[in-house]
């Protein structure tokens, strides 16, 4: 399977773009570097935002269900204060003692299993991906790393490498192995899919060994967000960790799309699975779109690095960044955002899944949380993909100002993946204009 083309958009074919939109576009393709790309339909200039809601120049009010990245909400009043006052008083890095730096690594600790006890502070998911990645190496003197088929960890050339989304054009290491994502229809039982899971290791692992690698790191999104969404059943990881740990390398769990309650009944995706991580990612959320990543460590993992190696970064765990991850974590306790994502997203799945249930196109509704997804295929008995109607369904939301996307190696599988500000008045609106598209898939 390739990857999809790239959105590139010619505003000379976009005729009804308004003038000022497609002089923009042109512009931008002049100077912009290479690969940059729209999101998946015709691009809206947003000029503000609040909660789950973007308004173009025209004042149209678009409602985000693709964002998880401002994720208590565009502009949350609470984060841009704390984010304004820290500017102007002072900014500066991990090389001074910041009391509040301290405090925030001890308050986002404590959403975690006791014995991930050690943060460290970059800026984004990919970099968070490759430090993990960089201190499994050195940890168990191994290179090898296993991913699922379909994974998206990032875009530093070591990350890419372990990125097979990222397409042909964009080669694995040869120290990388894949293994199919957790999909419950190719097992007959959830024994067999733990069974399926754990012998996927087991074989890679062995491959690695007979061309010379030892094992450094299985490397998982905690939901298989990329590889279509996989949530159901939890359990089967544990197997897969016991493989891992065999060999001598690590588990990293790559939260950057699953964390920070965009599941819902849990902060952590890792937590649904019932396993305690050596390594955890984090990105997008945790600075409500404010450039901060994190990376977790057990300290008997990070230690010895820490000790050898060092580890700075000039504008990780800055004074403003962690302004805005602190203030992000102070919405977290004052709106009861875990209660709110588990009765909203149960709301929508079960909103969705009574529009879509009888349609011969929808094979599948999975997910948990406010992260859901509707696998569209052509039969139900082939489920043979239609990433065509997919998009037709995309673009006729976002017609009606409802911005979704989609997401697995086929581009299939509508992607349901609002910020976790999104309100039971979010919800009803979404499943209103859902119910208007509907005929696409009757
Ligand atoms: C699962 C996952 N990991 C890592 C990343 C990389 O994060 P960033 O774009 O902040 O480098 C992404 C980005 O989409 C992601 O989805």
């Amino acid at each position: 399977m390739t990857a999809r083309p790239p959105k590139r958009i010619d505003p000379s074919g976009v005729s009804d773009l308004p003038d000022r939109l497609q002089e923009i576009i042109r512009r931008r393709n002049t100077v912009l570097g290479p690969g940059y790309q729209f999101s998946e339909t015709i691009p809206v200039e947003f000029v503000s935002g609040f909660g789950a809601h973007l308004v173009d120049r025209e004042g149209n009010d678009y409602l985000d269900a693709f964002n998880n990245v401002q994720g208590v909400g565009h502009s949350h009043r609470h984060v841009a204060d704390a984010v304004s006052r820290q500017i102007a008083s002072i900014n500066t890095d991990t090389r001074y003692p910041q009391e509040a730096l301290v405090v925030y690594a001890e308050r986002l600790l404590a959403t975690f299993p006791a014995e991930l006890s050690k943060l460290s502070l970059p800026c984004t998911g990919s970099e968070a991906n490759d430090l993990a990645v960089r201190v499994a190496r050195f940890h168990t003197g191994g290179e090898g790393i296993i991913v699922t088929r379909w994974a998206f960890h990032g875009r530093t050339r070591e990350v890419a490498s372990f990125s097979p989304m990222l397409g042909a054009g964009s080669p694995l290491g040869p120290n990388v192995r894949l293994i199919t994502a957790p999909d419950p229809r190719l097992c007959a039982s959830e024994q067999s899919l733990e069974n399926y899971m754990r012998e996927q290791v087991r074989t890679a692992i062995n491959d690695l060994n007979r061309h010379g690698y030892r094992l450094a790191a299985l490397i998982a999104d905690s939901a298989f967000t990329s590889d279509g969404i996989f949530t159901h059943p939890v359990g089967f990881m544990q197997a897969m960790v016991d493989e891992v740990h065999a060999a001598g390398g690590l588990h990293i769990a790559d939260e950057v799309q699953s964390g920070f309650a965009q599941l819902g009944d849990s902060m952590w995706g890792f937590s649904r699975h019932g396993v305690v991580p050596d390594i955890v990612t984090m990105g997008k959320a945790i600075g409500n779109g404010f450039p901060i990543s994190g990376v977790a460590f057990r300290p008997e993992v990070s230690d010895e690095f820490g000790q050898k190696v060092s580890y700075f970064n000039t504008l990780g765990g800055r004074s403003l960044s962690v302004a805005a991850a602190s203030a992000v974590l102070d919405v977290f306790e004052q709106e009861n955002v875990r209660g709110r994502v588990v009765v909203n997203g149960a709301t929508l799945l079960a909103g969705l899944d009574t529009l879509t249930r009888n349609s011969p196109y929808v094979s599948e509704i999975r997910g948990s949380g406010l992260y859901l997804g509707i696998e569209i295929v052509k039969n139900r008995e082939t489920i043979e993909p239609d990433p065509i109607r997919c998009e037709n369904i995309i673009k006729d939301l976002r017609d009606r100002r409802v911005l979704i996307s989609r997401t697995g190696p086929a581009g299939n599988v509508l992607k349901v993946r609002p910020p976790v500000a999104f309100t039971a008045a979010d919800v009803s609106r979404l499943l209103e204009t859902f119910a208007a598209v509907a005929k696409l898939l009757l």
